[in-house]
């Protein structure tokens, strides 16, 4: 074993970096270089039932903290991703599949249609898009979370993750752990989405930045570090069964320690990945096997979960 391979669902990784879904993976050429990049794997754009242009331009804008975005979910539609996978080498890299239907109807046609093809891509369901305008996010609605897991697992017999937004308080961390530990199939979460419904204004033009929702929307990179490690610890902490995939905040090698420390298996780069291209994960795995040699660490197996506590 490596000094950064891992394993999660019985699927051996040569390292526990991927984009954060939404960045670099909207189509065939963004996901090629994801997979032709130093990742150890890559998931694509959550997708939707049909493809969708997203929200009006400008969307996405960045600030030397990190980001503030509200695509709307522009995506190719469900097909397209799934094309994609079925024609992908998973004896080269493991491939996930983000969903991110509009209704419990859409998600269930997807996931009959991912059923269906029988491919060893892993479904990450996305339950956490701040974006749509009128389609609040389903993990801040804990009846309308467990009733889309109740019908997704009663559809879907293979093991899969969500993707979670951030809480701020041990109350949600513990009502959104019940509802998930009660989903065995639920084996992997991914924690954290942005933080959503942020806004960000410029002084000299006294304006937002971006135009959907008049300038509301999620925020990634520096701001969301320490909730994103929180959210990982927490989730940690409180569903010992499942596995974490960390996102938020990783901009250097010593990030993607942090969330490994902090409880995650894999980790992903989205605001970074945006700056820097697919060029990042290079850069950052030279970071991290560096500062894992110099602590003496013989595999990232033996940091994971073990941040210390005064
Ligand atoms: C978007 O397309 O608006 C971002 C998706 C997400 O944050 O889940």
């Amino acid at each position: 074993m490596s000094l950064l391979s891992t394993s999660l669902l019985g699927t051996q990784f040569t390292n526990p970096l991927l984009n954060a879904s939404g960045v670099w993976c909207r189509d065939k050429v963004e996901l090629d270089a994801l997979n032709a990049s130093q990742a150890g794997s890559f998931v694509t754009k959550s997708c939707t039932l049909e493809p969708r242009t997203g929200n009006p331009e400008p969307r996405y804008f960045s600030t030397p903290m990190g980001s503030i975005n509200s695509m709307g979910l522009p995506n190719e539609g469900y097909q397209y991703y799934l094309d994609y996978a079925s024609q992908h080498d998973y004896s080269h890299k493991p491939l996930f599949l983000s969903l991110a239907g509009l209704s419990v109807a859409d998600n269930l046609k997807m996931i009959e249609a991912i059923s269906k093809a029988n491919l060893p891509a892993v479904v990450e369901l996305n339950l956490s898009c701040p974006n749509v305008p009128g389609k609040p996010q389903i993990a801040y609605d804990f009846d309308a979370m467990q009733t889309m897991l109740e019908a997704v697992t009663q559809q879907y017999d293979k093991p899969f993750g969500v993707k979670m937004p951030p809480y701020f308080d041990f109350a949600h961390f513990d009502a959104a752990a019940k509802i998930l530990n009660s989903f065995p199939q639920v084996a992997f979460l991914t924690c954290i989405n942005s933080i959503g419904n942020a806004l960000v204004i410029d002084t000299e033009s006294e304006s937002v930045v971006i135009k959907p929702k008049n300038g509301f929307g999620g925020i990634g990179g520096d701001y969301v570090l320490p909730t994103a490690l929180a959210n990982v610890n927490a989730f940690y902490q409180r569903c010992p069964d499942k596995r974490i995939i960390g996102c938020g905040g990783v901009k250097t090698g010593e990030q993607v320690f942090q969330h490994i420390l902090a409880g995650a298996t894999l980790v992903q780069v989205g605001t970074e990945l945006h700056e820097e291209g697919p060029g990042v994960f290079a850069r950052l795995l030279t970071e991290v096997t560096a500062l894992l040699e110099r602590k003496g660490y013989k595999s990232i197996e033996e940091a994971r979960g073990k941040l210390r506590t005064l």
